[in-house]
């Protein structure tokens, strides 16, 4: 006996409106949650305090403390600042997770 064929339809919208609701959970949580008191640990282990000031706001480098740019952006400024005088921090060095967590500390500070 032939299926009826609405109710096919039905199955299928279903299937790819959980796959969409799949995809936005993923995407959407996909910024790792950062620990502020490791971000301090980072701040100082990769003297980050030697150019960007012990408070983030009192070195020679730009201000970093109280951050406003989205987490997308400090990454990204992490592995290739595209600048020749700060360094170029790539993931075995400071792991996507120690990423977080000096965004963590400084969006905080
Ligand atoms: C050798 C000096 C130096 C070190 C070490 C350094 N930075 Fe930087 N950083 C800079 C300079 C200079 C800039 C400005 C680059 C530019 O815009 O050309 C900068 C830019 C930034 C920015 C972007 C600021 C803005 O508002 O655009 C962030 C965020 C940042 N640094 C975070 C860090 C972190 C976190 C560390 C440690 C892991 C670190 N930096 C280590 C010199 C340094």
């Amino acid at each position: 006996m032939a299926k009826d064929p609405c109710k096919l339809n039905l199955q299928i919208m279903s299937f790819i409106l959980l796959m969409f609701l799949g995809i936005l959970i993923v995407t959407g949580c996909s910024a790792p949650m950062g620990n502020p008191e490791d971000g301090k640990r980072w701040y100082s282990m990769h003297n980050c305090f030697a150019c960007h000031g012990p408070n983030g706001n009192d070195g020679k480098a730009p201000v970093v403390n109280n951050l406003g740019m989205s987490y997308w952006r400090f990454e990204r400024i992490i592995r290739n600042a595209g600048s020749p005088i700060m360094p170029k921090y790539p993931e075995e060095k400071i792991s996507d997770q120690d990423v977080a967590d000096l965004y963590a500390f400084l969006k905080a500070k």
